[in-house]
């Protein structure tokens, strides 16, 4: 049936082919700025600095997937598996020029050119060449990501990108007309080489349109149906592991081609014009956060799809990946809802997953995570014991690689422009600066000053040639009577009027109409706190984009130290602390340290200067396993006294608890405690 389906869409694209004059691709609503005009500022520019002195800008020196004696002929991951040096390179571009490290610029410059010299006769790029391996086309898109940012950062390097991938993309088109280079992988991850193809036809179509979009089309025919994938009917609603699954191919319920995946939809809106791609990928992206949504942001799946469980996995590559398609999501739609997502993401379940010091990071993060040690047995039926370890490369070593574009890609994506490059829009808050130039040369200048997510303050100021439009989103969690707008002068403003650009589920967007010269404006987002309602009548705490935990104080055991690198080590974390905990969610009191100057890094035990109380007390809450937390039990008694726990920002702790049972505090309505009903709403 689903044969047939996939063969009926291929006939329809055919046709449609055959029948287009000249094609055309559907326009963005938003456009990219190219690498290197917006920059991290403040909190955000250290913790790119963590990061480049992490992990992320030292596995060059030692770490033989992507270190450079192996690039050619050694056994290396880049050589027998194709992505390493590929997703290394994609990271490394953005992150060497947001902290201007001469050093990793060089090495990137240096991987870009050894991949374009070694291009083949055919127009084949990558290890294949000169060898008999088998070729498959998708090592390469990750690549072709982190050229499109480089060449857009130093455009002297433009034309022997392009060159190249006119070659490589007559030749992928021959490949795909005889049904070579797509294997599972491939299969699932075609929308990323549609992005890089739409990439081409936007700037340099060079007379072969014809081809650009033809290749856009059999990649999507040879490729995962993602629109049935995504449909009501056949998406799972539920962890997949005992359902039958109608696909043969079980890739299709895998995690991370999930959240690339989501780029699909949105990708093929470009070339159909068909505004229900849009929907589709709108109505796809919600049924993935009804079903398996977590507080973080993220979505659960420990490999495969899992359902609303807190004690199972999200695997730290999705995280990053969903991040970026959000961004892409929301630059072809317009739609907040995608912008908000990747906001709650970036802060909470990026850093929650990643040592302090970007040295080691998970495979799996778990919502309640009560040990992050060797688990057997595990919750998580497709994945190894180590899986929630920090460290190099425990259960696999692709998210190692992976993980370094998600920093960096949310400050690309933090700014874009209108389709006609006329106005600005701020699409994601934390502090940061701009230099464009805009529509008719005008040149602006913005400076982001917030510790925003720890700060509900937010001072822009703008420094133009000529009067233009600044949009900012207004995050949906702040409420409309909360957003307070002072501007210093004859600007005028309005939130959120404009009927083509209001979206539903209350984000929305700040317009300000800024004039000629230096304009200062001061944003405050308060918002409340809110309680989301979780599996076994649980909650999960939230205020403004963050999601709180308990932070369950801890022991660290170093398990092992790589050979190669000392600071590359494997942590174990048990819990020294009770965190049996039921809450009074009524009696949550939220703090905020204005004043506090932030350390980096910031995202550590008790570093946060914003944190909440809440009356709680213990209840038996049995382990699952000996490692991880049973479901959170339902109508639990106290077994002991009531106290008042803190909880913190959910990115800041690594052992936790973030889906709590519920009690009805002895406290409220005595004073000892509030009772306040808070806000009770759907993620
Ligand atoms: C438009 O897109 C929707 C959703 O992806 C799809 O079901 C429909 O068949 C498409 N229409 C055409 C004419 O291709």
């Amino acid at each position: 049936m689903f044969m047939r389906k996939v063969l009926g869409f291929a006939l329809i694209g055919a046709r449609a082919a055959s029948a287009a004059a000249k094609p055309t691709l559907a326009s963005k609503q938003y456009e990219t700025l190219p690498l290197g005009q917006i920059l991290p500022e403040g909190w955000l520019y250290d913790q790119l600095v963590v990061q480049t002195e992490g992990v992320a800008g030292h596995m060059h020196e030692f770490y033989d997937l992507v270190a450079k004696s192996d690039w050619i002929g050694g056994h290396s991951y880049y050589s027998y598996l194709e992505e390493a040096g590929s997703y290394w390179f994609n990271a490394m571009v953005p992150n060497s020029v947001l902290v201007k490290s001469s050093e990793l610029y060089e090495k990137s410059l240096e991987f870009f050119h050894y991949v374009l010299d070694t291009q083949d006769e055919s127009g084949w790029l990558g290890p294949e060449v000169g060898t008999d391996k088998p070729r498959y086309l998708w090592g390469r898109y990750p690549f072709f990501f982190g050229a499109i940012q480089l060449v857009e950062y130093d455009p002297s390097l433009e034309p022997r990108f392009v060159e190249a991938m006119h070659r490589f993309i007559r030749l992928a088109n021959d490949m795909l007309r005889k049904g070579e280079g797509v294997e599972h992988w491939a299969s699932t991850r075609w929308e990323d080489f549609a992005l890089a193809l739409q990439w081409m036809f936007d700037r340099h179509p060079d007379g072969k349109e014809e081809l650009l979009i033809d290749t856009m089309q059999r990649l999507k025919w040879s490729g995962a149906p993602w629109e049935d994938i995504f449909s009501e009917e056949l998406f799972p609603k539920e962890a997949v592991e005992n359902l039958e699954n109608p696909w043969d191919e079980d890739l299709f319920w895998h995690g991370v081609n999930l959240a690339e995946g989501m780029k699909a939809l949105p990708a093929t809106y470009r070339f159909t014009h068909n505004a229900s791609d849009l929907e589709a990928a709108s109505a796809g992206w919600d049924l993935m956060f009804r079903y398996h949504g977590r507080p973080s942001g993220a979505f659960n799946a420990d490999e495969l799809l899992s359902g609303l469980e807190a004690n199972r996995g999200s695997e730290l590559c999705l995280v990053v990946e969903l991040m970026f398609s959000g961004s892409f999501l929301f630059q072809v739609s317009g739609d907040l809802k995608y912008a908000d997502r990747v906001e709650r993401v970036t802060y909470n379940a990026l850093p929650a997953t990643i040592t302090a010091d970007m040295w080691g990071r998970q495979y799996l993060q778990q919502q309640n995570q009560v040990a992050a040690k060797n688990m057997t047995p595990n919750p998580f039926p497709e994945d190894g014991p180590d899986s929630n370890i920090f460290g190099l490369e425990p259960n696999y070593p692709c998210c190692t690689v992976n993980f370094p574009q998600g920093w960096p890609k949310f400050v690309t994506n933090a700014f874009v422009t209108s389709a006609d490059e006329s106005s600005l829009t701020q699409v994601y808050i934390g502090p940061m600066s701009v230099n464009t130039i805009l529509a008719g040369g005008n040149a602006v200048h913005v400076t982001v000053s917030t510790q925003y997510p720890f700060s509900d303050t937010v001072h822009i100021s703008v420094v133009a040639d000529k009067p233009f439009l600044y949009k900012m989103r207004i995050p949906g969690w702040v409420s409309d009577e909360g957003v307070r707008v002072d501007v210093d002068r004859d600007a005028t403003y309005s939130v959120g009027d404009d009927t083509l650009e209001y979206t539903k589920g209350g984000a929305r967007f700040l317009y300000l109409w800024l004039p000629a010269g230096a304009s200062r404006i001061q944003v405050e987002l308060p918002a409340e706190i809110s309680i989301e309602e979780r599996p076994h009548k649980s909650v999960a705490v939230h205020r403004g984009p963050l999601n709180y935990a308990f932070d369950i104080e801890r022991t660290e055991t170093i398990l092992k130290s790589d050979p190669r690198e000392a600071r590359a080590v494997d942590l174990q974390y048990d819990a020294v602390a009770d965190w049996e905990y039921a809450i009074d969610p009524t009696t949550l009191r939220f703090y905020m340290d204005e004043e506090t100057e932030l350390p980096a890094p910031i995202w550590d035990y008790g570093l946060a200067p914003v944190w909440m109380t809440v009356r709680a007390c213990l209840i038996e809450w049995p382990l699952g396993g000996d490692t991880f937390a049973a479901h959170p039990p339902e109508s639990p008694a106290c077994v002991g006294e009531e106290r008042e726990i803190v909880l913190s920002p959910y990115g800041t702790t690594k052992l936790r608890i973030s889906e709590f049972p519920v009690f009805q505090s002895k406290g409220r309505n005595t004073g000892m405690a509030g009772d306040k009903q808070f806000p009770v709403h759907e993620l």
